[in-house]
């Protein structure tokens, strides 16, 4: 009796399971990395497949006197920071980081550049959701340690005063040529892009949007320069990359629609690519909210709108330059939040020791991406303490002594 139930259960429960599997199939394209992921179709079909036409940015005509495309998009570069391969192998990429740098000869400045001359390097923090403290300031911190400050400048963005912050203030004091503070105005920062007056900018569900996503864009397109996320420990001077526009890669998998990451990224003043940005945005369905890839996606929308006529797009960098979290389980660096393995390793062949497998990859690359978690601690003498946070403040007494003597 007990088994004809279940026969009869199991006639009716697998075509079952496959009407479902077929049905979810068909609507979702899955995607497999670390996680599952399940993409609409429609939403592809509707949002991804189409490629709308450009709306003429690089015409002669409309390119900004800012900007120069011969230099900027044709203009002979020094560095490879594409490699063609998604270097999941082994330790790949960060060797790939490694061939991306000046000699130390050439970091020296001998003249005096003025502040908004130099390069520019902009991050942002928003006062409404957390004060800016310690775990904040080891950002700015890591800055400053590793840049070449006679020749860069730091503009910490925000949506409330900072001025009164005694950790901003302490930089203030220290760096007043290479560190300001400037409160966002986002209908100021638009004005002459397709963004202008847009009902966007001022949709209370889109705050996150507008203030993750666009805020980034409009302050590049003002002002050119880098991007930083403040969740981002700087780990080596930035200055070989500035010679090409970029974005980053999401991860090392190369998801299909969540490919590029806006985290740490680098357009020149009144870039037109930006300025197909900006078209794109104003004539694109509003993000849905909240939103954690909507840059994401349109950055990828706008790189293949590029490929499509004809234009070099941006550079892609590879996710270990700034997010050596996000690959394998056997190459990404320990996470940066739990304590060291007892054993000293990090992996095969690769200590976590001072001068280690670890120490020298960290060398190579750019930066290291924190995603957020700001309520997280550093443990002591974990690997980012001892390998980046303390050797901050060894180089930050370094330039700060420097300095007085001079
Ligand atoms: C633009 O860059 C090219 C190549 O570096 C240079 O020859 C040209 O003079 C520049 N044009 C302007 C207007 O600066």
């Amino acid at each position: 009796m007990r088994r004809r139930t279940l026969c009869n259960l199991l006639k009716f429960a697998i075509p079952a399971a496959v009407v479902v599997l077929w049905w979810v199939y068909f609507m979702y394209e899955p995607h497999l990395h670390v996680d599952l992921v399940f993409y609409d179709r429609n939403w592809i079909a509707a949002e991804m497949q189409p490629i709308t036409p450009l709306s003429g940015c690089f015409n002669p005509e409309r390119v900004s006197p800012l900007y120069n495309v011969s230099e900027a998009v044709y203009g002979k570069k020094r560095f490879e920071v594409q490699a063609g391969v998604p270097m999941r192998m082994g330790m790949d990429c960060y060797a790939f980081a490694g061939t991306v740098a000046l000699p130390e000869s050439e970091s020296i400045q001998e003249h005096y550049i003025p502040p908004e001359e130099r390069a520019q390097y902009h991050t942002y923090w928003r006062t409404d959701l957390a004060p800016l403290t310690e775990r904040q300031e080891f950002m700015l911190k890591s800055f400053f340690a590793t840049q070449n400050l006679p020749r860069s400048r730091l503009v910490l963005w925000s949506n409330g005063d900072l001025s009164g912050n005694p950790i901003v203030q302490k930089y203030l004091g220290l760096f007043p040529d290479s560190f300001t503070l400037r409160v966002v105005d986002i209908p100021t920062l638009a004005k002459g892009t397709a963004m202008d007056g847009s009902k966007l900018l001022n949709l209370n569900d889109k705050k996150a949007w507008v203030d993750g996503d666009l805020v980034r864009l409009l302050v590049i397109w003002t002002y050119g320069g880098v991007w930083i996320d403040m969740d981002m420990l700087v780990t080596r001077d930035l200055e070989p990359l500035l010679e090409h526009e970029f974005v980053t890669q999401w991860d090392c998998w190369g998801k299909t629609y969540q490919a590029l990451n806006g985290a740490l990224m680098h357009f020149r003043q009144h870039s037109p690519y930006l300025c197909e940005a900006f078209h794109l945005m104003a004539t694109s369905t509003p993000p849905r909210s909240p939103s954690t890839d909507w840059g994401a996606i349109l950055y990828l929308r706008l790189w293949r709108r590029l490929l499509a006529e004809s234009i070099p797009p941006f550079k892609i960098l590879p996710s270990c330059f700034s997010d050596p979290l996000a690959c394998r389980l056997d190459n990404s660096v320990p996470d940066p939040f739990t304590p060291d393995r007892s054993d000293g390793h990090w992996v095969e062949g690769y200590g976590l020791e001072e001068g280690g497998g670890l120490d020298r990859t960290l060398q190579h690359i750019f930066a290291v991406h924190l995603h957020n978690r700001w309520d997280k601690e550093f443990p002591n003498d974990g690997w980012v303490d001892r390998l980046l946070l303390k050797r901050y403040d060894l180089r930050l007494r370094e330039k700060i002594t420097w300095d007085r003597e001079l």
